[in-house]
């Protein structure tokens, strides 16, 4: 532990409100740390105190945003820079990945170690599944628990109608990338495999597939980068082995239901509610649709001045969302059919 004094220091700055004053404690028990060889913990400190300068506007940002990638042709960011700020109580997930998950960030704070045994950490990740399951959530609690910000960049915002201008938007990511240490996630990935179409009449295609995996294998920083996808069929055989780690985010079971449930209607009064019995009439919607029944109830509570979640009022949320999904699906269908119906 750092000395006595120190903590002391810390916590009249926090008392006075001062930064600077903060940042240089903090920097002192960092050296201290570094000094005893304790490089795990001080590298961790050095992270989290990077992480809060970037989100702190008193503080100089360590990254320089004035220089995001853009692309050339339209002028649109390629990439942003976000805060996380959810952590794995706030994320349902099966035992089998939470075992992955925590592995990898094990593996993330432990690099060193294993560096000097000969051993690669595992840094790539792949995120399929269905909408509304956790994949970008997940992305975000990952960065929040080991103290990084997120370099967040949509497949689609990459890929550009202009011959060439793909690839050469993968390589400013890529190398904005290497300027720091974060979780670097690539949403929306099918839009490699979704692009097929227009692009394999000039081979582009193929160009954007083999610079991305060029550009994958020849990455070499402290970042984690993961990529999400919900149309997993889409992507290329060649993509999928690039990946250390491949996971699955699927709906949620009758019991994930029933914590979720507990969860987001912890807020508000619901005594007639329970979740243990409403579950299973949720069971086939994701996460994200239990939420938003859940966060529909209460706003009508509220609305209503209603001093609890009632049955009815619960009841009427879950119907309106079954609505709005059969909406979603047909216009889904007709989208669907309208491409076939093109080719
Ligand atoms: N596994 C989960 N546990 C708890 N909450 C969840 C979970 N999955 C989703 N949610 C809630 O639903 C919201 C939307 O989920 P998220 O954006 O992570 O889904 P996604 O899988 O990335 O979907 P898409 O494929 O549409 O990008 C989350 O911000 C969170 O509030
Ligand atoms: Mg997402």
């Amino acid at each position: 532990m750092a000395r006595g004094d120190l903590l002391k220091r810390l916590f009249l700055t926090y008392l006075q409100r001062n930064d600077d004053a903060f940042r240089s404690v903090a920097m002192e028990i960092i050296a201290e740390e570094q000094k005893k060889n304790h490089t795990l913990l001080a590298g961790e400190l050095q992270r989290i105190l990077s992480n809060s300068a970037m989100n702190n506007s008193t503080v100089e940002p360590r990254y320089d945003l004035s220089s995001l990638p853009k692309d050339r042709e339209r002028h649109a960011l390629l990439v942003e820079i976000r805060k996380a700020e959810r952590y794995f109580p706030d994320i349902i997930l099966s035992k089998e990945n939470q075992k992955t998950i925590e592995e990898i960030m094990e593996e993330f704070r432990r690099g060193e170690i294993l560096r000097s045994h000969g051993i690669n950490r595992r840094t790539k990740l792949l995120f399929c599944g269905p909408p509304g399951c956790g994949k970008t959530l997940l992305g975000e609690v990952i960065a929040a628990e080991l103290g990084l910000p997120i370099l967040y960049t949509r497949f689609d915002t990459i890929v550009s109608s202009y011959l060439g201008e793909t690839s050469a938007n993968l390589r400013k990511v890529f190398d904005y990338a290497t300027r720091g240490t974060w979780v670097i996630f690539f949403d929306e990935f099918d839009a490699i495999g979704k692009s097929r179409d227009d692009l394999t009449e000039h081979g582009e295609l193929k160009r954007v597939i083999n610079s991305f995996l060029q550009l994958l294998d020849g990455f070499r920083s402290e970042s984690l980068v993961i990529a999400a996808t919900n149309h997993e069929h889409l992507l290329d055989t060649a993509l999928w082995r690039r990946f250390d780690e491949i996971l699955r985010l699927e709906r949620p079971s009758v019991q994930d239901i029933r914590i979720l449930l507990t969860k987001k209607l912890a807020s508000i009064p619901h005594p007639q509610i329970k979740p243990e019995a409403i579950a299973s009439s949720l069971k086939g919607l994701s996460h994200a649709e239990v939420e938003r029944v859940c966060y529909d109830a209460i706003r009508l509570c509220v609305l209503r001045d209603s001093s609890e979640v009632t049955p009815e009022l619960f009841e009427e949320s879950m119907e309106r969302e079954k609505q709005r999904l059969k909406i979603i699906r047909t216009a889904d269908k007709r989208i669907k059919n309208s491409v076939k119906a093109s080719k």
